[in-house]
């Protein structure tokens, strides 16, 4: 039997090392992966199934004979950081748009299939949350065809991402309405698990996303910091049941032909002040020896967290009833279940350092 070749830009990082474990366990699949960074799979890099190269995609020449030879291309690099976007947004616009419209063009005139990365911050915030204050109207939950997108002002680059991400949207459809590009767009709802991000000062540098931010926290013992209060809300998706809807898009082409797909959990949509307690609730229960432990939660404003020009999502829910109609999914892992796993394996990955740093 042939086996599918799947060319995975972005491999290397948190939502691409689950993917690559998933479909490297299948044998039919094969790989070209390319990253700029290795760490996260070193596992898989002796893989005869995997053809890996350690790189820039936007540098490397070498990039349409990669795409020529896989049958589907999968495009998760970026820069998707909230800490980067309105401190470094030049990168951020570069990396999220001009760059990856390359890939875009490539496969449009190789005609490849493109499973393209996207977020659900392309949404914005509740159109409510401008007019009344955040939490003041009733909201519904974000649809891929209906919902408009609500960006704030120009000054205010937190949203430099999610207009670099809504206008590579814009330009595969673009494709895919003018010269037949065969696509497929995720919009991720926060996907959360092992591997995700850094811990600073140990394997990177800056402010990670909340998850390892309160990790962090947890490990070395200092406060979990609420940005304005923690009243935003997310809603929360465990990584293998995000895994679960990829795979059901690689394996329907034809359902998923050029459709945008939210990817999330609605029922672990929470706050962030409520993540902060429930994570110290699950770290003092996996680790009982921080039981008696001190672990404050503290407020910080979010110009002094993120700097000036940064704004928040205030809510969004996914609406997935096209990928439950589509693709048969549900997400089925609930948030506590999600979290227990995650705070395992980073307990598993820096505790010995974190004990030696901060003994009790
Ligand atoms: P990540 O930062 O963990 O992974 C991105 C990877 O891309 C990194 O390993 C990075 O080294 C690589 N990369 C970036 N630019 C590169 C370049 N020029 N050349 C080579 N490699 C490069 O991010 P993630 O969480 O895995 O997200 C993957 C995709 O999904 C992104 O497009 C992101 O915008 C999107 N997304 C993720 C989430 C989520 O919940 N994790 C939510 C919304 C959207
Ligand atoms: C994320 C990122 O933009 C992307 O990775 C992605 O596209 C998308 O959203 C997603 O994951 O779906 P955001 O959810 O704002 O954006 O990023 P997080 O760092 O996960 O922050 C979530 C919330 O926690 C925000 O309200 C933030 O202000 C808050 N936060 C963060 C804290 O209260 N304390 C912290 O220490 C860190």
């Amino acid at each position: 039997m042939d086996s599918t070749k799947l060319c995975i830009l972005g491999c290397g990082g948190f939502i691409g090392s689950h993917l690559l474990d998933r479909v490297l366990a299948d044998p039919s699949y094969t790989v070209i992966g390319i990253d700029k960074s290795a760490e996260k799979i070193k596992r898989h890099l002796s893989n005869s199934r995997l053809d890996f190269t350690l790189g820039d995609i936007y540098t490397m020449e070498a990039i349409a004979t990669c795409v020529e030879q896989s049958d589907i291309v999968l495009s998760l690099a970026a820069l998707c950081n909230p800490s980067l976007y309105n401190t470094i947004p030049l990168r951020v616009l570069e990396n999220n748009y001009s760059q990856p419209s390359a890939i875009v063009k490539v496969c449009a005139e190789q005609k490849k299939r493109l499973i393209h990365f996207s977020t659900c911050e392309v949404y914005g915030r509740t159109a409510g949350s401008y007019v009344s204050g955040p939490h003041g109207l009733a909201v519904e939950p974000f649809n891929e065809d209906r919902s408009p997108y609500v960006l704030g002002p120009i000054s205010a680059q937190r949203w430099t991402y999610a207009c670099a991400k809504q206008l590579l949207e814009r330009l595969i459809y673009a494709y895919g309405f003018e010269r037949g590009l065969e696509y497929t767009i995720v919009r991720p709802f926060n996907f959360i698990g092992p591997r995700m991000d850094f811990i600073p000062g140990i394997d990177g540098e800056g402010v990670p996303r909340v998850i390892a931010c309160f990790m962090e926290a947890l490990l070395f013992n200092t406060p979990l910091k609420l940005v304005d209060g923690g009243f935003n809300r997310r809603a929360f998706t465990a990584i293998s049941d995000a895994i679960d809807a990829i795979m059901g898009i690689i394996k329907n082409p034809e359902k998923s032909k050029n459709q945008i797909f939210n990817i999330g959990n609605p029922a672990n949509e929470t706050t962030i002040a409520d993540l902060a307690r429930r994570m110290k609730r699950i770290y003092q229960k996996l680790s009982p020896k921080y039981a008696g432990q001190t672990i404050d939660i503290v407020n910080v404003s979010s110009e002094e967290f993120y700097g000036k020009g940064y704004e928040d999502s205030d809510r969004r829910i996914p609406d997935i009833s096209k990928a439950r109609e589509l693709l048969q999914w549900e997400p089925k892992t609930s948030l506590d279940d999600a979290l227990s796993l995650t705070i395992e394996s980073y307990v598993r990955e820096y505790g010995a350092r974190a004990i030696e740093e901060n003994p009790l």
